[in-house]
């Protein structure tokens, strides 16, 4: 997948990005991700990027003519833009996996005080990561990547590691325990050391439904959970 992102700092999502199973999807070609900078597309002196808002107000609005130039740089037939902001659709695991499917996305992300109006229809879908105010749209687009990229076939070593976790069944994961299995007199829960697989699964699935009701009764009312991907790329296959 590509993914390219309109920013004026660039190194805000670079960075995070770099690290860790992202990082590693991106050096092995899973994920190719670029930046278009809008500073890089203003004609002035001083590179300016952002004007006071017309009717007054606090704060700078970032121009609609360097960021429509840097968007232009980068968008492509069957790119799909996606405008950070508050404003948004809220995004979760489903939103995650239907932008999973497509093959170029495109971040527009906001400073300062936002973006002028005029680029939001050049927008396919605007989104928030939740109702509360970033300084801009780049650490929210940092998570939505994120999240999306460990969803593309193969990222995830083991094939399956998205099937059974949290909110992809419409519940909260049940809780994990690795050795030992006494930890400062805390003990693992028998079910697990069992090796009895049904024991297992049923001690999991009654706690995933006991947490979800205790810790998001929103989520344990909602109908239908959201689909996973077909399992697909080199780690399912050897299975
Ligand atoms: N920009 C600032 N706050 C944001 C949020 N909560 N979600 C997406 N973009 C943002």
């Amino acid at each position: 997948m590509r993914v390219d992102a309109v920013t004026l700092f660039p190194g805000m999502i670079d960075s995070p990005l770099s690290e860790s199973i992202v990082g590693r999807a991106r050096a092995e070609g899973f994920l190719e991700l670029g930046f278009s900078n809008p500073r890089d597309f203003t004609e002035d002196r001083h590179r300016t990027v952002d004007d006071k808002p017309y009717g007054g107000g606090t704060g700078m609005l970032m121009m609609a003519e360097p960021v429509y130039r840097a968007l232009k740089k980068v968008k492509k037939r069957g790119s799909f833009v996606i405008l950070m902001t508050p404003k948004g659709r809220r995004f979760d695991q489903s939103v995650a996996l239907e932008l999973a499917k497509k093959k170029h996305l495109v971040f527009i992300c906001g400073h300062y005080e936002g973006i002028d109006e005029r680029i939001t229809p050049l927008a396919d879908m605007q989104l928030s990561i939740g109702d509360y105010v970033l300084t801009g749209g780049e650490p929210a687009a940092v998570a939505v990547i994120d999240a999306v990229t460990r969803l593309i076939p193969g990222v995830l070593r083991k094939g399956d590691a998205t099937v059974n976790e949290t909110f992809t069944d419409g519940l909260l994961e049940a809780p994990h325990y690795t050795r030992p299995a006494v930890w400062r007199g805390s003990k693992v829960p028998e079910a697990l050391l069992s090796g009895n697989h049904k024991l297992i699964a049923d001690w999991r699935i009654s706690q995933a439904k006991q947490l979800t009701g205790e810790a998001r009764p929103d989520l344990a009312a909602a109908p239908a959970p959201v689909k996973v991907p077909a399992k697909r790329g080199r780690s399912a296959k050897k299975k």
